[in-house]
Formats: structure tokens, C-alpha cells, sequence
């Protein structure tokens, strides 16, 4: 029982457990969604929170929810509350301003070009180019060696992976891996950010170093925290993204016609894709204080896990919602979060889907999914994705 009282977001739920569910969870979370709405999973020893509207209103209620966790290791940005976390965000968002963003588009897209140039005429999906586009794009971005990015995934890969099954024993050696992780991370970064003291680049650990909030720096451990959370926070996810794009152009491959025809619908079907299949399919939080959501009572101290991944299909707010509509407007999926807390990396994010998308349907046609090899999904309670996506294509 002890095992859920911290971490309970790393513990999977049993009715997610089944081989089916691991490939498609949304059924059974648009069944709790309705048969048990807002329930304390004794197992996990949390809440589970599922309908669109409660979900909303925990993630815009810092105040009530919060984000504030105890481990050392958490003392980054995602884990703060105001007003530590609105000074830090300040700071950090002069870097992510969809302005400062959309400088990087030739970049990437001459990154998507080179991995797509590489690939015959089959490739796995996550292996040759969802993986490495944003790991290539962070560490430029961070100025430190693209040549480390192997260590950058197997890093990231760590500190989202959850335990093999649901024992304490497992789930022990999930933490210690990644304390482990996060150790090796901290000397990475302290070695970069001792180089950049002597030699300053036009990167952004170098920006970070001379950022200011209110007359003060930041200090060392909050520089490499942050830059572990990027990497943390902003690789797997839009990994993700791109193969989750790929996973329904092949199972619905009509659209991949319709949007080589008509590029200009790219943003709008990367929105449905966040919303059908999203990234992240949980939010944890811990009440501040005794609430009342939907009727249950909960207590100071509870741990909430908001499932996004839910309140996406909930048809109370979105019409048809377990089909894919590659125009849908207004589409106000939750996939980034919502509120203060709102994903920095947004506008990265979809820049990033976008072009891969795009450069993908200007080099690649008729998209298939090569048949008869195992897929394996993504072991998380809290990430949803595929670890390998085998496809076959036409060259344009
Ligand atoms: C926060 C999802 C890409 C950096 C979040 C949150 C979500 C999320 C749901 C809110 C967590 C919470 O409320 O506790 C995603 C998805 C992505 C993505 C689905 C890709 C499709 C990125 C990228 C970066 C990034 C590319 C950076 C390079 C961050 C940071 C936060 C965050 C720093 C913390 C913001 C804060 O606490 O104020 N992301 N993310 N994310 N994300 Fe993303």
C-alpha cells in the first residue's frame, strides 16, 4: 500500500494492464470516465480524475492543486508553485516565445530532410525519425553537442520509463535508475555550464547563466535542473507526437492524400492528433486543502491524477469524439496541460509535428505499416507512445 503514497503517478492501473489497453487505453478511459467519474483507487492510493470539465478546473486551480513535490530531483519548474514558479517561467519564456520559436523552422526542417534522405524504403518511424528530430533540435537549441545526443535519448528514455510490473521490487529499481540518471545528467551539465563560464555562446545554457529575476542569477543547480527537464519534458513527448502522426496516417491512410493535396491543413490535424492521441495521458497533483470535485470528498494531501487522456474524448465537450476530424475547430484538447503550468515547449512541440509532417508527405507517399511485427507499446502510466513503428513507403 505504501508504495502509491509519493509516487502514485508511477504506478500503472490494473485496468490498463491488458495487451489491448496498452495499444489503446482511450476505451477504457472513456469507461471510467462514465461509470466512475471521480474515484480513490485504494491500489494506487490516489484519485483518479476523468471528465473533462474536473480535469479543467484541478489543472486551473494551482492554489487547491498543487504541483510541489519533495524529492531533490523534482526542484525544477514542473514541480513549483507561485510565486517561485511564476519568476522562473518569466525567465524561461523569452526563450520559447512562438517568435524566438519559429526562427528555428529551417533548421528543423533541413533535420527532417537529412533523416527521411537516409531511410530506404523502409524504416521504423521512432528508431530513424521521430526519435532523433527532437533530440537534435534540443541540443542545439541547449548548445551542447548534437555528437551526445545517444546519451540525450537513453537519458530521457530513463526519466520516463515506468517498472516493469506493479511490484515494490520493481518500482525500486525504477527510482534508483533514475536517481541514477538525473546524478549522471547533473555532472553533464555542470560540465557544460563550467565551459560557458569561461567561453559564453549564443545558446540558451548561456542565456540561462545570465538571466536575471528581480537583480538575482539563477543558481547552478536551478540552470542544470531546468536543462534536465527540457530534455525530460521535451523529447519523448514529441517523439510521440511524430509517431502518434504516423500511426494514424497509416490506419487512416486517406489522410495522407488529403494532406500532401492541401498542406495548409497540417496545423489543424497535428491539434487532432494531440487531442486522439496524446503524448501525455496523465497529470498528477496534491490537494492543498479538503475539496469537493464530483461529489467526492478530497482530503489535504491527496494525490489527484488528472487523465487527459479522458477528458479529451469526454462527448460532453467535444462532439463525435472518438473520431478523428482532421479539421476539428475549436479543438481545446488539454494535452499540454492547461493554466500556469501550460507546456513551455508548446509552440516547439507543434513545430516541430508540423514540418515532420510535412516533409514526410513531400518525400514520402502510400505509407504502410509493414505487417505481422510486434508493436510494442510504451510502459508508463503517464506516457503514451510506441517504442518501434515499422513502415514501408514510396519515394516522391
Ligand atoms: C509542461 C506536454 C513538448 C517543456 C508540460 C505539461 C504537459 C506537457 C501536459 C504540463 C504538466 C503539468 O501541468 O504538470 C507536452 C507534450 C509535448 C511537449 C504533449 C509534445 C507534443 C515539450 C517540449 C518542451 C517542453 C518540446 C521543451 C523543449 C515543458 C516544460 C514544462 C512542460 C519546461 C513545465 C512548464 C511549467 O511547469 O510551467 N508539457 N510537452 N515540452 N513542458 Fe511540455
Amino acid at each position: 500500500m505504501m508504495k502509491g503514497s509519493k509516487f502514485a503517478n508511477m504506478l500503472r492501473m490494473t485496468e490498463l494492464e491488458t495487451p489491448e489497453s496498452r495499444l489503446d487505453p482511450f476505451g477504457v478511459l472513456s469507461q471510467l470516465r462514465r461509470e466512475s467519474p471521480v474515484r480513490f483507487d485504494e491500489n494506487r492510493n490516489c484519485w483518479d480524475v476523468f471528465p473533462y470539465e474536473d480535469v479543467h478546473r484541478i489543472l486551473k486551480d494551482p492554489k487547491m492543486f498543487s504541483s510541489a513535490r519533495g524529492a531533490a530531483a523534482n526542484q525544477n519548474l514542473l514541480f513549483m508553485d507561485p510565486p517561485k514558479h511564476h519568476q522562473l517561467r518569466d525567465l524561461v519564456n523569452k526563450a520559447f516565445t512562438p517568435r524566438a520559436i519559429q526562427e528555428l523552422a529551417p533548421r528543423i526542417r533541413d533535420i527532417a530532410e537529412d533523416l527521411l534522405s537516409q531511410a530506404g524504403a523502409e524504416m521504423d518511424v521512432v528508431h530513424d525519425f521521430a526519435a532523433p528530430l527532437p533530440v537534435i533540435v534540443i541540443s542545439e537549441l541547449l548548445g551542447v553537442p548534437s555528437s551526445d545526443r545517444h546519451h540525450f535519448k537513453q537519458w530521457s528514455d530513463v526519466l520516463v520509463e515506468s517498472a516493469e510490473d506493479l511490484s515494490d521490487e520493481a518500482f525500486e529499481q525504477i527510482m534508483q535508475k533514475r536517481m541514477k540518471t538525473v546524478g549522471e545528467l547533473t555532472d553533464y551539465f555542470q560540465g557544460i555550464l563550467k565551459e560557458r563560464a569561461s567561453e559564453p555562446k549564443d545558446d540558451l545554457v548561456s542565456a540561462l547563466m545570465q538571466a536575471e529575476i528581480e537583480g538575482e542569477k539563477l543558481s547552478e543547480q536551478e540552470i542544470v535542473n531546468f536543462c534536465i527537464l527540457l530534455l525530460a519534458a521535451g523529447n519523448e513527448t514529441t517523439t510521440n507526437l511524430i509517431t502518434n502522426s504516423f500511426r494514424i496516417l497509416t490506419e487512416q491512410p486517406q489522410l495522407q492524400v488529403e494532406l500532401a493535396q492541401d498542406p495548409g491543413v497540417i496545423p489543424t490535424f497535428i491539434e487532432e492528433v494531440l487531442r486522439y492521441y496524446p503524448p501525455i495521458v496523465s497529470i498528477g497533483r496534491v490537494a492543498s486543502e479538503d475539496v469537493q470535485i464530483g461529489g467526492s470528498l478530497i482530503r489535504k494531501g491527496d494525490q489527484v491524477i488528472t487523465w487527459v487522456g479522458a477528458a479529451n474524448r469526454d462527448e460532453s465537450k467535444f462532439t463525435d469524439p472518438d473520431a478523428f476530424h482532421k479539421l476539428r475547430k475549436p479543438n481545446p484538447h488539454m494535452s499540454f496541460g492547461f493554466g500556469i503550468h501550460f507546456c513551455l515547449g508548446a509552440p516547439l512541440a507543434r513545430l516541430e509535428g508540423h514540418i515532420a509532417i510535412e516533409t514526410l508527405l513531400q518525400f514520402c507517399h502510400d505509407i504502410k505499416l509493414v505487417p505481422g511485427r510486434e508493436i510494442v507499446p510504451i510502459q508508463s502510466s503517464f506516457v503514451f507512445g510506441l517504442k518501434n513503428y515499422p513502415v514501408t513507403f514510396e519515394s516522391l
